[in-house]
């Protein structure tokens, strides 16, 4: 069991260093596949989410050498099309293995990915890309099976901007032959870093940040060096931790020129944001102020920090709604705000908040990774003590969250022997 106790109304006052981002990182791993040879990744992120990756590449056959932040992959020995059921399993981005495998062994077999609770998440845009591009699908409730003794550049329209789908039917159109386009393509910007990284392995892709994704597949690929940047959503979460505690915190390299919708959320807010070259000031006197939002695909504002949001929204000046548009169940986290006294009403999809100041502290239960983070982020403006309990969800995606509140200033701890996740079969 893995407990977080925090005790609130700390204001917050340090400097954060932002840790490389887990959604940029894990298909980049998983594209590293697509070549013989040997990649080398910097600023990897240390969270439970690598570790796992890490571990079904070298189920797979391939070596992963960790050396703090820089991670190298010997994809050499890749021998293997069978992602391990446990590792899969336990997260999403396992199904991230789909494009690659086919290209480079033209067999893959995988159970369906596991990760957070959240909601529906069929992998039914990824499996049509690859079969229009000449996959075979088979398989039963459990496991999918593809086959493709070649896969074939095409024209692929995605009906709703997969940012998961988007990065498979990239890595697969890299081993192709011919060209291949997505129109409609996700333009999150861990697209853009999958990009870059093919592009610095060989591959040649046109569009880069756009909707519409041209890639030039079949050509020769090489070893690479590669820095993932740094992770938008962890900056989000430290963000919503200043707006709900108060105080005046420095985030070092948050890659803020993706995180517009952000930054624009958090001055609504009335936090008071400079930048200087890596350097994000963000200040936060007194309450939040209420701001409404709607959650969408890049650029619109992150599903990811909408749990965030709506942690901070339980604390501000007057009332304000969330509308969640991408994931149905992102919402489960509102029933252990309410245990810290927060008052959230569900209707359709849209959380209405009416906030109050402070909340205070009890024993709750994270659900999900950013979810679980939101509860962090609550307890800070809660009076006295919370417990944060199964926070392993947290160490999927954060390296270290009490580290990092803790060097601002806030007062928490980890309690546990192990960070993993192993119940989190969800
Ligand atoms: C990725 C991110 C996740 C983020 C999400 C949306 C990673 C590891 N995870 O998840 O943190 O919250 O993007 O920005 O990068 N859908 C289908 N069929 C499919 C694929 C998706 O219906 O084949 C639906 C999903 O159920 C969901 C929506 O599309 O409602 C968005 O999913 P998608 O963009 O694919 O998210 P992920 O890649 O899973």
């Amino acid at each position: 069991m893995s407990v977080i106790r925090i005790q609130g109304l700390q204001r917050l006052h340090g400097e954060i260093s932002i840790q490389g981002s887990k959604n940029a990182a894990l298909p980049v791993m998983a594209a590293a596949l697509l070549h013989s040879g040997v990649v080398v990744i910097k600023n990897v992120p240390g969270i439970q989410d690598v570790f796992c990756m890490m571990e079904i590449l070298e189920g797979l056959g391939c070596r992963c050498c960790r050396d703090g932040h820089t991670l190298t992959i010997d994809t050499r020995g890749l021998c293997c099309w069978q992602v391990p059921e446990d590792e899969g399993r336990r997260m999403r981005s396992s199904v991230m293995l789909l494009g690659p495998l086919l290209g480079r062994l033209h067999r893959v077999n995988t159970c369906y990915p596991g990760g957070c609770s959240i909601g529906r998440r069929p992998i039914d845009l990824h499996l049509s890309a690859l079969e229009q591009m000449g996959a075979k699908i088979c398989g039963d409730e459990e496991r999918v099976e593809a086959f493709a003794e070649k896969l074939c550049g095409t024209d692929i329209r995605l009906c709703f901007p997969s940012v998961g789908a988007t990065e498979n039917i990239l890595m697969a159109a890299v081993a192709a032959e011919g060209i291949t386009r997505i129109y409609g393509a996700a333009r999150e910007p861990e697209i853009q870093v999958l990009c870059r990284f093919l592009e610095t392995l060989g591959a040649r892709i046109d569009g880069i940040g756009s909707g519409f994704l041209q890639v030039h597949g079949g050509r020769p690929l090489h070893d690479g060096e590669f820095t993932v940047p740094g992770d938008r959503i962890v900056a989000g979460t430290y963000l919503g931790a200043v707006m709900a505690a108060g105080g005046e915190v420095c985030l070092l390299d948050a890659p803020t020129d993706h995180m517009a919708e952000t930054l624009c959320a958090a001055q609504q807010a009335g936090c008071m944001i400079e930048q200087k070259e890596n350097r994000l000031f963000a200040k936060m006197n007194g309450r939040p102020l209420a701001v409404n939002l709607a959650t969408g695909p890049y650029p619109e504002f992150s599903t990811d920090l909408q749990s965030v949001m709506l942690a901070v929204s339980c604390v501000a000046q007057g009332e304000s709604w969330i509308q969640e548009n991408v994931f149905e169940e992102r919402f489960a986290t509102a029933g252990e705000l309410t245990r810290l006294g927060a008052d959230i009403r569900i209707e359709d999809g849209t959380a209405f908040v009416r906030g109050k100041y402070p909340l205070r502290g009890n024993c709750v239960q994270a659900f999900d990774l950013r979810g679980g983070a939101a509860l962090v982020v609550a307890a800070l403006a809660a009076e006295g003590e919370s417990q944060v309990h199964d926070c392993f969800y947290i160490c999927r995606g954060y390296e270290d969250i009490c580290r990092d509140l803790t060097a601002a200033g806030a007062r928490l701890s980890f309690e546990g022997n192990e960070r993993k996740y192993e119940e989190n079969t969800a």
